[in-house]
């Protein structure tokens, strides 16, 4: 993991391999963003002139490379694109730091160590570009030939223009660490190949994290769960010799006055099931326990940052595969709730699953409760590939999650639970049917869901199957592969219930 430090250093007189510089885009051709001020003057203010004729413009995601000046003792510069340079007054917008300097960390993999000249004029832009730098330097290369091949991430980053001693750049820095960190973490387990990332190797990992921070963990076994009742689980594992796990993880703090429950959805492999899918569908399968991972890390997240408030953590794992012993479309679930449901279409497993850790959550009656899962197809044809839905049995709740989402960067967009299309999961066996209608079937998904939340719980459903997983180039600070989409909400939710802003 690359290493943050606050400098106070000019850039000139820092060692380091490469000086990173902000470049926007005016209205009358490129401008050097605020921070870079020492470089600019060694280049006799003429960088934007430089960049310009470079054919650099400022635009997002742009990557300049340029020879620094004489008497700088890094030998290279390294202009990032912010995109539109803010209005007078305006500070540059978060997210545009965010990405600038994962941009920056992406380009300088492999490299030992940047000085970071991007504007910093609040604690916030220390956060972001912390963040940037952290996510942005992220690399997955456990499998590749002892890592020989893998350049590894960026060594060390100075971030010029933050203070040192400054209690809020400090703090700020901390907490870009911890939730980087651990959103990391998310990423590893996501792109760990389903042959080594089982539910009970999950499991595994989770009571490790658990030991670690001093979180309380409960693993529920296949004869757990067949004691406890829980169908939907025991449902969706039954074809996989690797059986399925239901993991609770707790994070309590005695100034807590609010208990938030997350849940994810943690099929370590996807493939359909008897209903199997076609080559082509199954491939990033692995990525259908991304929810879990999302989970998993907002909880540790927590209690490394010290939260005031409890939060448990939900994750229902499981291997959805085709066997003599899988279930077949037409079998008939009795569910952990006491509720009985047919199952049509075994490959709309996530819902089996999170059915009965949704009810498990509610049994606590937390005061709200938010799951995440790659559910949907649909919502992936909705939103695209890189925002998430957001349902809800409650309005203001739906917005709030929303509003979060937004502050952190995480595009999300809200998203109906409409009524009428409650009937078409009506069986003529069951007390409820898995599938509905195929339209708007991302809400048909969430209407389920909805009938196994406890009474009067709020609740807020997730559906990230578009963000989750990147199958195209990298941008920003988002890698291929998994993202770690939602750890940034989920953070965000229980950093302002803490602070009695939420709920
Ligand atoms: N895990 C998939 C959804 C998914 C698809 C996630 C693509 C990420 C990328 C989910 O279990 C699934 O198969 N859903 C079905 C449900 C259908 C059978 C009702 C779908 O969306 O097609
Ligand atoms: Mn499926
Ligand atoms: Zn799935």
């Amino acid at each position: 993991m690359t290493a943050l430090t606050l400098s106070t250093a000019a850039a000139p007189g820092l060692r380091a391999d490469a000086i990173v510089v902000g470049v926007a885009k005016g209205a009358k051709g490129p401008v050097v963003a605020p921070g870079a001020e020492a470089v600019d003057k060694a280049y006799d203010g003429r960088l934007a002139g430089v960049l310009e004729t470079l054919g650099a413009s400022g635009a997002e995601g742009e990557v300049t490379k340029l020879p620094a000046p004489g008497g700088f003792k890094a030998p290279l510069v390294v202009a990032v694109g912010l995109g539109a340079e803010p209005e007078k007054d305006a500070g540059y917008a978060p997210e545009a730091l965010r990405r600038a300097a994962g941009v920056a960390a992406r380009t300088l993999a492999g490299v030992k160590k940047a000085a970071v000249a991007l504007p910093v004029a609040d604690a916030t832009d220390v956060a972001v570009i912390g963040e940037g730098l952290l996510l942005g330097a992220y690399a997955f290369d456990v499998y590749k030939d002892n890592g020989k091949d893998a350049k590894g991430p960026l060594g060390e980053a100075a971030l010029l223009g933050a203070k040192p001693r400054d209690k809020e750049h400090k703090a700020a820095l901390e907490r870009a660490v911890a939730v980087s960190e651990e959103l990391n973490r998310a990423r590893d387990l996501i792109n760990t190949p389903p042959n080594d990332l089982t539910p009970e190797a999950f499991a595994a990992v989770a009571q490790t994290a658990a030991k670690e921070h001093g979180l309380k963990v409960q693993v529920l076994d296949v004869k757990a769960l067949e004691k406890g009742g829980y169908g939907g689980i025991l449902g969706v594992g039954a074809g996989s010799v690797a059986g399925p796990r239901l993991v609770k993880l707790s994070y309590t703090s005695s100034k807590a006055k609010k208990h938030l429950a997350f849940v994810g959805k943690g099929i370590t492999y996807d493939s359909g099931g008897i209903s199997l899918k076609p080559a082509g569908h199954n491939e990033t399968m692995k990525c259908d326990m991304s929810g879990a991972a999302a989970v998993f890390a907002a909880v540790v997240a927590a209690a490394r940052l010290n939260l005031e408030v409890n939060v448990t953590g939900w994750l229902a794992l499981a291997e959805n595969m085709p066997s003599g012993s899988a279930t077949r479309p037409g079998d008939v679930l009795r569910m952990y709730s006491g509720k009985t449901v047919e199952v049509l279409n075994t490959d709309a497993e996530g819902r089996l699953v999170l059915a009965d850790a949704l009810w498990a959550a509610s049994q606590e009656k937390p005061d709200a409760v938010v799951d995440v899962a790659t559910l949907t197809g649909a919502m992936m044809l909705a939103l695209g590939s890189r925002t998430f839905g957001i349902m809800a049995n409650d309005d203001a709740f739906r917005s709030a999650v929303h509003e979060a989402a937004e502050e952190v960067g995480e595009p999300a967009w809200p998203m109906p639970l409409p009524e009428h299309l409650r009937k078409g999961m009506d069986s003529p066996t069951a007390d409820i049917a898995n599938m509905g209608e195929r339209m708007g079937s991302g809400l048909v998904a969430g209407l389920f869901l909805r009938e196994f939340v406890g009474e009067g719980i709020s609740w807020a459903h997730l559906d990230i199957a578009g963000p989750a997983f990147n199958e195209g180039g990298p941008f920003g600070y988002t890698p291929k592969g998994g993202t770690g989409t939602a750890v940034r909400t989920l953070v965000r939710l229980a950093e302002l219930t803490a602070a009695g802003d939420l709920g």
